[in-house]
């Protein structure tokens, strides 16, 4: 008997389920900004490419105070040990040497 009673219970909470208002989606499409700059040729580019760009536009790491190559080797160490960033170490020199190449290029865009 006690059976019983639950189903017409979960009908009702069934039936209550239908009169909620239907979701529905309309079709958006979304344009993302352009990133203003590209990563400018130069020694290690496809380092930086293949070990950075996952997780950063180039503007991010473009647009950064111009610092030392050890600076730039602490930086990455950063991105390995904190961000798990899955950095290849062999790749690492040519980083900097690019980083350092890029930042004493005139400003870019400028
Ligand atoms: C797994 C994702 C990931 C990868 C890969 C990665 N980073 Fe980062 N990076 C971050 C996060 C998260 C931050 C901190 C938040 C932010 O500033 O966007 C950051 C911040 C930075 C900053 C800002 C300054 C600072 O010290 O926080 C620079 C410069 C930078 N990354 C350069 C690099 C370079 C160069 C590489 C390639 C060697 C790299 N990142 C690879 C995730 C990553």
């Amino acid at each position: 008997m006690k059976r019983l009673a639950t189903i017409p219970a979960l009908a009702l909470l069934l039936a209550a389920c239908d009169t909620a208002p239907a979701a529905s989606f309309k079709d958006a499409s979304l344009t993302l900004p352009d990133d203003p700059l590209d990563l400018p040729e130069g020694p290690g580019r496809d380092a930086v490419i293949e070990n950075c760009t996952a997780c950063h536009s180039p503007s991010t790491m473009l647009q950064q105070p111009k610092v030392s190559p050890e600076k730039w080797k602490s930086i990455i160490g950063k991105m390995k040990t904190l961000y798990k960033a899955p950095i290849d170490d062999a790749a690492v020199p040519a980083i900097v040497e690019y980083m350092v190449h890029v930042q004493s290029q005139p400003e870019p865009g400028a």
